[in-house]
C-alpha cells in the first residue's frame, strides 16, 4: 500500500479504534466485583491516550503482512503494561502528577491504593492476554518467547528497572549514556517489545529482517523519550494533558536539562535517521514504520 500523510492519519485513528475495542472486551467489567478496582483499571486504560504501543505493533504487523486479528491480544497487552506503568509512575511515591491524559491521574480520581492495586490487576491482566488469546499465533514456541520477552522488557531488566534508575537519578546531574540508559529501559524497552511481538506473530521471518526490525525499534523507543522529555520544556500542559514543567520541578535529569533544547531536538532527529537507515533493507512495506518514527519526533503531545 502507497502511504501519505493521509493515509498515514487514517491508519492511525483505524487501530486506535481497533485497540480500543479490544481493549474494552479485555477489561472486566465495572458491574463485576471487586467494582471499584475494574472501575480504576478502565478508568486508566481507556482513558484518550496516544496508543503509540498497539499502533506499533499493528504497523509492524502490515509491513510484515500479517493479519491483524493475530496481533490483538499483543496489542492490548503492551497497551495494558503501559498504562500500569503510567499508573504507578504518577504516584506520590514517583513523580506524584495530577495530570494523565487530560484527566485527573488514577491515584487523585480513586485513592493511592486503589491505584496501586490497579496496577498490580493490569500486569496480570496483560500476561494472561498474551498466553491466552486464542486468535494468537499457534506456535508454541513463538508463544512462549512473546511470554519471556515481554516479561523481560517489563520487568526490572526492562521498564521497571528503569523506573528505578530514574529514581535513584532525582537530583543528580547523569551524563549522556547514564541518560540513554535510563531511558532506553523505562520507555524503550516496552517500544521494542511492540515490534518484537509482531515480528514473532510472522509464519517466517529472516534473522537479518528481525534484527533491522529491533534496530529500527531501539531508535524510536529512545527518540521517544527524548521528544517527551522535550515535551515537558516546550509543551503545554491543555495539549499535553499531563502537567508540563514536572521534570523540572521534580529535578529529573532529561535530555534538556543535560544537553540543552537545541542538542536535544538535533539528537532526536539523529535518531530518526538511523531509524530510518535501519530499514533500509525493506521497501515501501516499511513506509508505516517510517511514518511512524517522523511522527514521534514531532509530535506535540
Ligand atoms: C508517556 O507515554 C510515558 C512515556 C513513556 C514517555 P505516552 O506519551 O505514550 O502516553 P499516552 O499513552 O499517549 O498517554
Ligand atoms: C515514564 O516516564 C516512563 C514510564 C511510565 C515507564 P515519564 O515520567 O517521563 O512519563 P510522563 O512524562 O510522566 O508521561
Ligand atoms: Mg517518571
Ligand atoms: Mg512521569
Ligand atoms: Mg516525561
Amino acid at each position: 500500500m502507497k502511504i501519505n500523510e493521509q493515509v498515514f492519519e487514517s491508519l492511525v485513528a483505524e487501530f486506535q479504534q481497533r485497540v480500543d475495542t479490544a481493549l474494552d472486551y479485555w477489561l472486566p467489567a465495572t458491574s463485576v466485583n471487586p467494582m471499584r478496582l475494574h472501575q480504576a483499571m478502565r478508568y486508566a486504560v481507556l482513558a484518550p491516550g496516544k496508543r503509540v504501543r498497539p499502533i506499533l505493533v499493528y504497523a509492524t504487523a502490515k509491513a510484515l503482512g500479517i493479519e491483524l486479528d493475530k496481533v490483538d491480544g499483543a496489542a492490548c497487552a503492551v497497551e495494558i503494561i503501559h498504562a500500569y506503568s503510567l499508573i504507578h509512575d504518577d504516584l506520590p511515591a514517583m513523580d506524584d502528577d495530577d495530570l494523565r491524559r487530560g484527566r485527573p491521574t488514577c491515584h487523585r480520581k480513586f485513592d493511592e491504593a486503589t491505584a496501586i492495586l490497579a496496577g498490580d490487576a493490569l500486569q496480570a491482566l496483560a500476561f494472561y492476554i498474551i498466553s491466552h488469546d486464542p486468535k494468537m499465533t499457534q506456535r508454541e514456541r513463538a508463544r512462549l518467547t512473546m511470554i519471556t520477552n515481554l516479561a523481560m522488557f517489563s520487568g526490572s531488566r526492562g521498564m521497571a528497572g528503569g523506573q528505578a534508575i530514574d529514581l535513584q537519578s532525582v537530583g543528580k546531574s547523569l551524563n549522556i549514556a547514564e541518560l540513554e540508559t535510563m531511558h532506553i529501559h523505562k520507555t524503550g524497552a516496552l517500544i521494542r517489545i511492540c515490534i518484537q511481538l509482531a515480528a514473532l506473530s510472522a509464519d517466517k521471518l529472516s534473522d537479518s529482517d528481525f534484527t533491522a526490525l529491533d534496530s529500527y525499534a531501539k531508535c524510536i523507543g529512545l527518540s521517544f523519550q527524548v521528544q517527551d522529555d522535550i515535551l515537558d520544556v516546550t509543551g503545554d500542559t491543555a495539549t499535553l494533558g499531563k502537567t508540563q514543567g514536572s521534570d523540572s520541578a521534580r529535578n529529573k535529569p532529561t535530555f534538556p536539562s543535560i544537553i540543552g533544547l537545541q542538542a536535544s531536538q538535533e539528537k532526536a532527529l539523529e535518531l530518526h535517521q538511523q531509524a530510518l537507515q535501519a530499514l533500509s533493507i525493506f521497501a515501501e512495506e516499511a513506509d508505516i514504520l517510517r511514518y511512524i518514527s517522523a511522527w514521534f519526533i514531532q509530535r506535540t503531545h
